[in-house]
């Protein structure tokens, strides 16, 4: 097990609802990247699959309440990703590659688009208050 998963107090953007979800999302991470047996890396799989879009509805939903300029880009992440994330869940077998990839691309969404998009969100949030 590593630590790529691993909530550190550096990820939160000072936004309370979006953090409470962040920190979800890296535990539902971790959890895919614990699993033992193929029904558990499914069920993480799933999970991952279901509470990023919940997520990534608020996070629109909140940035089209401040007017943030930045929405289409940042909503254009988030298409990618879920696109991303599709194609590898349709043919995941759990095997190592797949399983190395999938954790690859979570990694670079729940820890990079977080530290650098989301943040880019709060930091607008901050000039207007
Ligand atoms: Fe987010
Ligand atoms: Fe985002």
């Amino acid at each position: 097990m590593s630590d790529i998963f691993k909530w550190n107090d550096e990820y939160l953007i000072g936004i309370d609802e979006i953090d409470e979800q962040h920190k979800r999302l890296f535990s539902i991470a971790a959890t895919f990247e614990q699993a033992k047996t193929d029904s558990q890396s499914i069920k993480a799989l799933m999970e991952v699959f279901r509470y990023t879009r919940e997520h990534f509805t608020l996070e629109e939903e909140f940035m089209k309440k401040v007017n943030y300029p930045g929405y289409y880009e940042h909503e254009q992440e988030h298409e990618t990703f879920i696109d991303e994330l599709n194609d590898l869940v349709a043919d995941f077998d759990n095997s190592l590659e797949e399983r190395d990839k999938l954790i690859a691309l979570l990694a670079h969404w729940v820890v990079d688009h977080i530290c650098n998009s989301d943040h880019l969100i709060s930091s607008f949030v901050d000039t207007k208050t």
